[in-house]
């Protein structure tokens, strides 16, 4: 395809899945059902879903026909060998764990691990990381990089971590209570940003002079070799999973959430490289997971995570995926609509502070502008700022989160172009009834992760 301007899917179509449309009069009332918080929508209200990237792939014909040769067995199954396999391939790692998904890896891994007293140093946690880490009674230590805190500046590796200050910590805390370094690539919590090589290698360095656990969460793993490939120099001829392995041959270890890059819908892994570790991750395995040969996951899943993890390396597959998620954030740019930059892998971050910059951050802008997708364009999104992230203080007072964020995840193999073209069109709507936008007040929120079941009401 090498001469031609349009990159198209790499895929044809051979089973679809109705959008319902509606109208924005039944918006309206949805959203008021919903008390303004698109978490309550039932999915066939929504036109465009951008909720998340995590377990919406659209799986090939290969993962399906595979998916037919299943092996159920408790114990050996044939799909849990080929699952080994693909991901001993990837990783290098000798002991190997199928888990439900992301999170259970975490679970077990860090649970182990950590404890009072204990610390993890990450470029950032993602939530469920950190959420586990903190129920285990460690802490969880974000060091990005001080460019990955600039949503506007251009920088190639904006999810790098702060090795300098990854040093001093370890001075600080005492490398004996450091249970574990977690590098998140691509780093989803700092806008799917990559990270490079020679940052994946410094940190491998102090880990390794400090006996320090290195950890890979490598959901996005393909993706984040893309970047490398295409920023990175003398990576332009090796291949995406040659990069990858590297990535992982530097590692103790990894988690991964199947559900990203691996092109399934539910599934993970965890991979160690020390057997001991690897043996008490193992039982806590089986107490909670399943049998160490499918963890929580049947023989169908496993063939799909199988062919799912090959899939995803084959590069106009990997060209395709990063242009097309470039493609929507260039043309938002353009448009004049404020967001991170550079556009990461999964996802396009807007930047609803600026948008309306005329709604107070206690009437939650990043929330206003996921209504106001929702009704302009049926688009659900994800607020990223202060329902998330907002704390109150003493006196009940917000303290809000340090951006205001949206988050456009893509699900992968979805949507098409045209449905891509749509949602700029929306948002053309979007800027002209910019200063229409009203923010909102939480009249009811739960005591934790409040973004999920929080409900709203307009400020009139
Ligand atoms: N690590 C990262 C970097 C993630 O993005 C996620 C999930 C997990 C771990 C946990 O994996 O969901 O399989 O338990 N991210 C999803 C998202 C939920 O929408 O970004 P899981």
């Amino acid at each position: 395809m090498e001469n031609f301007k349009t990159i198209i899917e790499p895929f044809k179509i051979k089973m679809v899945e109705p959008i319902h449309l509606s109208s924005f009069i039944q918006r309206k009332e949805y959203l008021k059902e919903a008390n303004f918080n698109p978490f309550a929508l039932d999915s066939d209200k929504v036109i465009i879903d951008f909720l998340t990237d995590s377990g919406t792939s659209a799986m090939s014909s290969d993962q399906w026909a595979g998916m037919m040769q299943g092996d159920e067995s408790y114990a050996g199954a044939s799909s849990w060998h080929k699952m080994r396999e693909s991901i001993f391939d990837l990783t290098g790692h000798e002991f190997i764990l199928p888990t439900h998904q992301g999170r259970a890896g975490e679970r077990i891994l860090y649970g182990h691990l950590g404890g009072p007293g204990k610390f993890f140093i990450s470029n950032t946690h993602f939530d469920t990381t950190r959420a586990n880490i903190e129920f285990s009674g460690a802490e969880a230590i974000d060091i990005p990089v001080e460019e990955g805190k600039n949503p506007k500046e251009y920088h190639p590796f904006k999810g790098n971590m702060d090795v300098k200050k990854l040093e001093e910590i370890i001075l600080e805390k005492g490398s004996a209570n450091i249970a574990g370094v977690i590098l998140t690539v691509t780093n989803n919590s700092g806008g799917g940003q990559p990270v490079s090589m020679e940052n994946a290698k410094a940190v491998a360095a102090i880990c390794k002079k400090y006996k320090i656990y290195y950890f890979l969460d490598c959901c996005r793993v393909a993706e984040n070799a893309y970047f490398i490939r295409l920023r990175e120099k003398g990576y332009e001829n090796k291949t995406y999973k040659e990069i990858a392995q590297e990535l992982f041959s530097l590692t103790d270890g990894a988690v991964m959430s199947a559900k990203k890059d691996a092109l399934v819908n539910m599934g993970g892994f965890l991979s160690l490289k020390e057997e001991e570790l690897a043996n008490a991750c193992k039982n806590l395995l089986i107490i909670t997971e399943g049998f160490a040969t499918y963890g929580g996951l049947s023989g169908r899943d496993m063939e799909a995570i199988a062919i799912g993890l090959r899939e995803v390396f084959e590069p106009n597959y990997l060209h395709y995926r990063i242009t097309s998620t470039t493609f929507l954030g260039e043309k938002l740019r353009e448009m004049g609509v404020p967001l991170m930059w550079p556009i990461g892998g999964h996802a396009v971050y807007l930047d609803a502070k600026e948008l309306y910059d005329h709604i107070p951050v206690d009437q939650y802008p990043g929330q206003a502008l996921v209504c106001e997708l929702y009704l302009t364009g049926g688009i659900r999104a994800v607020e990223i700022g202060s329902v998330m992230f907002g704390k109150y203080d003493d006196n009940g007072k917000l303290i809000p989160a340090p951006m205001e964020l949206v988050r456009l995840a893509i699900p992968r193999r979805v949507y098409t172009q045209s449905h891509i073209e749509y949602v700029i069109e929306v948002f053309d709507k979007i800027l002209k009834n910019k200063h229409n936008a009203k923010g909102l007040i939480i009249t009811e929120e739960p005591k934790f992760l409040r973004h999920f079941t929080s409900k709203f009401k307009r400020v009139e």
